[in-house]
This record gives C-alpha cells, sequence and structure tokens, in this order.
C-alpha cells in the first residue's frame, strides 16, 4: 500500500469501520470518513478522540449528494460500509432501507462515473452480506444440492423449522454455502445488499476497476453496537445477560450462524483494499464454523454468572434463516486468508470489553420485538402457546 492512499470509508464511524479505520491508517493511509451518526446505533455524533486525531470526518448523509461529492477529493479508493443493517426492521422499514441501502450506493456510483473526482477512484471494496443467499446451501440425498425456499409459516407453528428440499419436501442437511449459491435473499435487508453488491461489481466491471463484494457473515467482537437493539443477538443477549433479564430463545434454539471476529473481517477487508492485481467478485468472509444460538446463550449467561432464565419460546420471525455457514475457499484462494480466531477466544474479547461498558436500556429490546409482533412478522409454535 502506497503511503500516498487516501480511502474513503462510508459509514466508517460504525462497528467495522471504526475498527478498519485504525488499521488502514496504521500502514499509513490516509482515511476520510462519511457517517451521519445513525441514532439507533451510536451514542455520541463524534468518533473516539485517538480516531478523531487522524481522520477526516463528513458529518453527512451519503444520499446528500454535495456532501458525498465533497468526499470524493483527492480519494483513490473506497470502501462501502454505511448501511442500515437490522433484518427484521427492514420488514416494515421498507422505503428506508431501500433509500439508504440501495439509493445510497446509487449516489455514490452516479458520482464515481460523473464526477471528474470519482473518475479517479481505482477499486471499491462494498460490504455484502450472508443475507442475500437467504437459507443457502443443503444436501439432498435425492437432489444433490439445493437451496431451500422460505421456510412456511404454517410449517414453523407445528415446529417444523428445518428447511425442506424445495424438490421433493424430503429433509435434507444444511452444509457451507459458497458464492456460486443463487440469490436468494428472505429480507429486505438482503434484497437491498444483493442489490447493492451486484450495482457495485457492475459498475466495477464496467469502469475496469477492482470490485469486491465482500459476504460478511455474523460479525461480532469489542466495539459493536450494544444500543441498537434491532441486530447484534450477542450484544442483545449479554445486555439481558447484565441485567438478570429473562434470555429469549427463538424457533428451537438450535438455529445456527456462521459467527465470524471483528479482526479476521478487518484483515480480509484490508487485503481487498490491498490487493495488486486485476479483481472484480463476491467473496464469503466467515469463519467457516456454525454456532447454534442456544450455545452462545449459555455461553454469555454463564460468563457474566447471570441469573437470566433461557427461554426456548417457539417465536419465529418470519424473514428469519434457520442455519448459516460459509464455505471461505475463495476467500482464502483470492486473499490467502483464512479467519483464524476460534469462537470462545473472540466471544470472551467481546464479552470482556462489554462488561465495561454501561449496560443499555432492557425496554430497548422488548420495544424491537413488539414492533415485529405490531407488524404481524412474529409467529408462535402452537404447542407453545400461552
Ligand atoms: N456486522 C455484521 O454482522 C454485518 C454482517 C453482514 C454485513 N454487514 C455490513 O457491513 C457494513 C458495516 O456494518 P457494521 O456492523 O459496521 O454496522 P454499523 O451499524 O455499526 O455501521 C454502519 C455505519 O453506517 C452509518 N450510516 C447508516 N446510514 C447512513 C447514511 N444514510 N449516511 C451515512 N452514514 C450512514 C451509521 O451511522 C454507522 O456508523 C454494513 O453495510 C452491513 O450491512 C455487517
Amino acid at each position: 500500500m502506497s503511503i500516498e492512499s487516501t480511502i474513503l470509508i462510508t459509514g466508517g464511524a460504525g462497528f467495522i469501520g471504526q475498527r478498519l479505520s485504525r488499521a488502514l491508517l496504521a500502514q499509513g493511509c490516509k482515511i476520510r470518513i462519511i457517517d451521519n451518526f445513525n441514532q439507533q446505533i451510536h451514542t455520541a455524533a463524534s468518533l473516539p478522540d485517538e480516531l478523531a486525531k487522524d481522520i477526516e470526518l463528513i458529518n453527512a448523509d451519503i444520499r446528500e449528494r454535495a456532501a458525498m461529492q465533497k468526499a470524493l477529493i483527492g480519494v483513490n479508493k473506497i470502501v462501502h460500509l454505511a448501511a442500515d443493517t437490522g433484518t427484521g426492521q427492514s420488514m416494515y422499514e421498507i422505503d428506508r432501507y431501500f433509500s439508504v441501502n440501495v439509493q445510497g450506493t446509487a449516489t455514490l456510483l452516479d458520482l464515481l462515473q460523473n464526477d471528474p473526482c470519482g473518475r479517479k477512484v481505482e477499486s471499491i471494496v462494498g460490504a455484502s452480506s450472508r443475507a442475500i443467499y437467504g437459507e443457502g446451501s443443503y444436501f439432498c440425498k435425492v437432489h444433490g444440492m439445493v437451496y431451500p425456499n422460505q421456510r412456511s409459516k404454517a410449517a414453523m407453528e407445528v415446529g417444523n423449522f428445518e428447511p425442506l428440499c424445495p424438490h421433493c419436501n424430503a429433509n435434507i442437511s444444511f452444509s457451507a454455502t459458497s458464492e456460486s449459491a443463487p440469490f436468494n435473499p428472505m429480507s429486505v435487508y438482503g434484497l437491498t445488499k444483493q442489490v447493492q453488491e451486484q450495482a457495485i461489481l457492475m459498475f466495477a466491471r464496467t469502469r475496469g476497476i477492482n470490485g469486491f463484494g465482500l459476504r460478511y457473515q455474523n460479525v461480532y467482537g469489542p466495539g459493536q453496537s450494544l444500543k441498537n437493539p434491532y441486530t447484534g443477538i450477542l450484544a442483545v443477549f449479554s445486555n439481558l445477560a447484565r441485567q438478570n433479564q429473562p434470555i429469549e430463545i427463538y424457533e428451537d434454539g438450535l438455529e445456527s450462524r456462521d459467527f465470524v471476529y471483528i479482526d479476521d473481517v478487518v484483515e480480509a477487508t484490508v487485503r481487498s483494499v490491498n490487493y495488486v492485481g486485476g479483481f472484480t467478485g463476491a467473496l464469503n468472509v466467515g469463519s467457516g464454523q456454525s454456532t447454534s444460538v442456544i450455545d452462545i446463550a449459555r455461553k454469555i449467561k454463564n460468563y457474566f454468572k447471570s441469573e437470566s432464565e433461557i427461554k426456548v419460546t417457539g417465536a419465529f420471525r418470519l424473514g428469519d434463516i434457520r442455519h448459516n455457514i460459509a464455505d471461505i475457499s475463495k476467500l482464502k484462494n483470492t486473499l490467502d486468508f483464512v479467519p483464524g480466531t476460534q469462537f470462545d477466544l473472540g466471544l470472551k474479547n467481546f464479552l470482556t470489553w462489554a462488561a465495561n461498558q454501561a449496560p443499555q436500556d432492557k425496554a430497548a429490546y422488548k420495544k424491537s420485538v413488539d414492533e415485529l409482533s405490531a407488524k404481524g412478522l412474529m409467529g408462535l409454535q402452537a404447542s407453545k402457546s400461552r
């Protein structure tokens, strides 16, 4: 990386953005951030002092064309992180999610194409998401690799949470999802991330510049927002455990996710920014391991020696997926990097950090669940009805 690189990070004040900024500063880059300090995530509209002194900050919305134009002056590379990120919330704040995630990206790409400073940008790295796969890849004994449809409400109401083969309705086993799996998002958030990624890669290909769609899995670690009740299961559970509040688990608790530690995500992103040679495409950024939600709740409860009751409620959110595990072979082959932080170590780092932060309003999470319920986006397994 040449010392002259000036990198614009949209959404750079967020969880991934701050860690990424520190890593890129350490290698001698100039960093500019555009961020509007979304109040759902941030407790203050400023960067921590130790970052603020080294970074040029534009406090603005990415959809403000004039601000984005200013942000592009002298920039060689872009990391586009700004987005609204709540899967459940996206199912009823549809206009807002499209506006920020899709229109915001369109404004950026329009300036990269039409603005004299934008024309000088030589690489764009976009934060995509595993949400674009929906349920992802499964194996059917008869049909081989299959990509299940959205699970039906009727099936989940009788406790059948596992997806079925889309061809023969047989039981199937989940397997690692690779980048060649089809787009099949099950949430508005996932759909907006799909459009965002496709727009970035189409633009990069047309302009002949490097373009990365980094399909982050569930990113966790110190620094993630503890305030946002709409996303971040580790943050939500740790907040409830610290306040000895019941931890309510959706479905039967066996649903699982691929948790990838923040330092690994930052390393993959830095390698994409620094990539020498031509690349336009998508890469999964995950740990390649899956962890069940109930295991996480137990580990967090134990860590805090909490009196929280772990309740498997049988409730479910429409738009949630069942399991997730990333195939990370393309990441390894392209960036020569395998995320290596073991979940137990990463979780310990996160919880040690979270224990030193102020506990968040415990009513906020309940409000986020009540919102989903009021919009008809929650279901309940009949045998668990109260
Ligand atoms: N954290 C994860 O688990 C995860 C997983 C998959 C994908 N991603 C993607 O990675 C990116 C970064 O995620 P994060 O976890 O750091 O999220 P975050 O919410 O911590 O950071 C997002 C930042 O974008 C800013 N922002 C939001 N709307 C904006 C707007 N209109 N104009 C300017 N700034 C705006 C917010 O203020 C925030 O600082 C997002 O695009 C997200 O979709 C994250």
